[in-house]
């Protein structure tokens, strides 16, 4: 595969470099943010990434990265006319990009926005993107613009509910990213094989399809400690079990493991029947 087929509207986005990974979810609160900061630091160990805050309303990353972003001059993109904060370095190998703060922009500016960045972003191994909660159009725009979507879950019913909406709405689409469920704040490490087999049950049912699975997160008190410090989980507990979860999902990426194509034991030690799709 090479970037010369890039032009003629293949399915297949694997191959396109940098590689657009959003992290997303159906309800809000469930860890969007922590998850797309951690795993875009993580990632900058191995590869340069840019973290998009597309958070339009309520872009915190500059918070958990205790940076200001360089806000003037604001710039416009002469082409799509979307107003952006200037590429603010966190630290090396990883710059962060906001667009929050702003009126939600007009679709087809977002679109042009979007598809300008892939050339933008080129000297990037990765785009991250954090987003807002739910089936926003803007949202759902990005989503269907990336080549992968981590979709974040809690144990939570209504958590769970309002993923299978956001897997229904992307994977609806005749050409779509690819789609993992990683579930995150479990209580118990049981939690994971109930949330993925209710889940892969439901979409089996309803869709004829199922989302790969990159294992659950779980709860842990150093996630809290590092967004109070402002900082990557990594900076304040190097060994601890999240840290690792963090690394390992990175370096799957990392090593062009596409999202739907790690299993949960990447970062899980017990075993999960999570690789059955159709
Ligand atoms: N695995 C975890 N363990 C412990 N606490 C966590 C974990 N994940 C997230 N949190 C806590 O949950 C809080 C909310 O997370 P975050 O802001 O990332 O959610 P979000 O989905 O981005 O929310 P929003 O929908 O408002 O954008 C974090 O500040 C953190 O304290
Ligand atoms: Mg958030």
């Amino acid at each position: 595969m090479n970037n010369r087929l890039s032009g003629i509207g293949l399915d297949d986005r694997s191959f396109r470099k940098p590689r657009f990974v959003a992290v997303s979810s159906g309800k809000g609160g469930v860890g969007k943010s922590v998850i797309a900061y951690n795993l875009a630091d993580h990632l900058s160990v191995a590869v340069r990434v840019l973290l998009v805050d597309s958070d339009f309303f309520a872009g915190n990353l500059h918070i958990l990265a205790n940076i200001v972003p360089q806000n003037t001059p604001q710039k416009t993109d002469p082409a799509s006319g979307i107003v952006f904060n200037a590429v603010t370095p966190i630290h090396k190998n990883l710059d962060l990009l906001t667009l929050g703060d702003q009126a939600l922009p007009d679709m087809k500016n977002l679109a042009m926005f979007l598809k300008n960045l892939r050339t933008q972003a080129a000297g990037y191994d990765f785009v991250v993107f954090d987003t807002a909660t739910g089936i926003l159009p803007q949202t759902t725009l990005i989503l269907y613009s990336v080549d992968e979507v981590i979709l974040v879950t809690t144990a939570e019913l209504t958590s769970i509910s309002n993923s299978y909406a956001l897997y229904k709405v992307l994977t609806g689409a005749k050409t779509h990213p690819a789609v993992a469920l990683l579930v995150n704040q479990e209580d118990r490490p049981e939690e994971l094989a109930y949330i993925n087999d209710k889940f892969n049950s439901i979409t089996r049912q309803f869709l004829g399809h199922t989302p790969g699975c990159l294992g659950g997160l779980g709860y842990d008190r150093a996630m809290v400690d590092a967004v109070a410090r402002q900082t990557g989980i990594r900076f304040v507990a190097p060994e601890n079990r999240l840290t690792a979860a963090f690394a390992a999902l990175a370096g799957r990426l990392a090593a062009g493991t596409k999202v739907d194509q790690i299993t949960p034991e990447t970062i899980n030690n017990t075993a999960l029947e999570a690789d059955i799709r159709e």
